[in-house]
């Protein structure tokens, strides 16, 4: 159940600005990339272990895989080893998947907010292929600091907001997102500021949840800290063999259950990629990803990496 990794040569890399490093991948072994639908990542293997993800930037026709990587000296490590990369290296990679698509709508909103532009970049090409209709809010600190500006120009669905610019363009969502509309479809990606900004405002103007689709870049928030049960520990039983695991305060059950042997799939660690998901079938699940919907939670999806329990005992199916 783990991720299959192919190798991926570098064979481009240019800046698109000082902090953001735009990067090719090509195969190694001659055969093509799996082809892959705007909105779609892949993870990325740097180093010994560290895996980071990735949304494809580029044209999916073109055969390469393009990412774009922001310089955070804050990271753990994954965007530093990413700008180090020259043309020629070598890495592994993982098949592409797409938590965030394109849905079925008549108009489609989009907020980039610095970095987030990467995923609505593609999707904005593939709305333009179909000719549907969008307007993209592209939101940065300044003008210099934000990647495929240049691309982006001269279209006139495409709003520019820049920290720092005067006269600005301040985004406005009572303007640029406005009331409810039952034929559109919003996205928004970013950091944690920017998409906890959008979706309150997005609940106050009073928008449905199964309208906003979100990908979160960085770590999102309350991953951490105890589970809702008191003393933070739970039992996890599997169903398929019985066995029953303590899962401390301190540790996930992803950790747990690899810590006793249990084939369990993850990648990303930090509940935004969706490999981890399994099914409860008992106890009271205290979800703390940041990737199922609503939906898929009542279906009794649920992330092994990040979220936890507020009953003693969650029963999983981690067939
Ligand atoms: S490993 Fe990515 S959501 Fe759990």
């Amino acid at each position: 159940m783990a991720v299959t990794w192919t190798e991926a040569a570098v064979v481009s890399r240019s800046a698109a600005t000082p902090d953001i490093a735009v990067i090719d991948l090509a195969p190694v072994a001659g055969a093509a990339f799996p082809a892959y639908t705007a909105g779609a990542h892949i993870d990325v293997l740097i180093g010994s272990g560290l895996v980071r993800q990735y949304s494809l930037c580029g044209p999916p026709e073109q055969g390469a895989y393009r990412v774009a990587v922001l310089n955070e000296p804050a990271s753990r490590g994954g965007s530093r080893a990413m700008h180090a990369l020259k043309v020629g290296d070598r890495l592994r990679i993982s098949a592409p998947r797409n938590r965030f698509p394109l849905v079925t709508a008549r108009r489609h909103l989009l907020f980039a907010g610095g970095i987030g532009i990467t995923p609505l970049l593609a999707m904005v090409r593939q709305l333009e292929h179909e000719r549907a209709e969008y307007t993209l809010h592209y939101c940065a600190r300044s003008r210099a600091r934000a990647a495929f500006v240049r691309e982006l120009a001269g279209d006139p669905r495409v709003a520019f907001h820049f920290d720092d610019e005067d006269p600005g363009q301040p985004l406005d969502l009572a303007r640029d997102l406005g009331d409810p509309r039952p034929d559109t479809a919003v996205y928004i990606c970013g950091p944690d500021g920017f998409m906890d900004h959008l979706l309150r405002a997005a609940e106050t103007l009073g928008w449905p949840q199964q309208a906003l689709h979100k990908e979160r870049f960085g770590d999102p928030p309350a991953l951490a800290g105890p589970a809702g049960n008191g003393t933070g520990a739970f039992t996890v039983r599997l169903a398929s063999t019985g066995a029953e695991y303590l899962v401390p305060e301190d540790r996930s059950v992803l950790d747990v259950l690899l810590e006793n042997g249990v084939d369990a799939p993850f990648s990303c660690q930090q509940g935004i990629c969706g490999t981890c998901v399994v099914r409860v079938l008992a106890g009271d699940p205290d979800h703390r990803d940041d990737v199922l919907t609503d939906d898929e939670r009542a279906e009794g999806l649920f992330t092994i990496c990040s979220s936890r329990a507020f009953s003693p005992v969650l029963e999983l199916d981690l067939t």
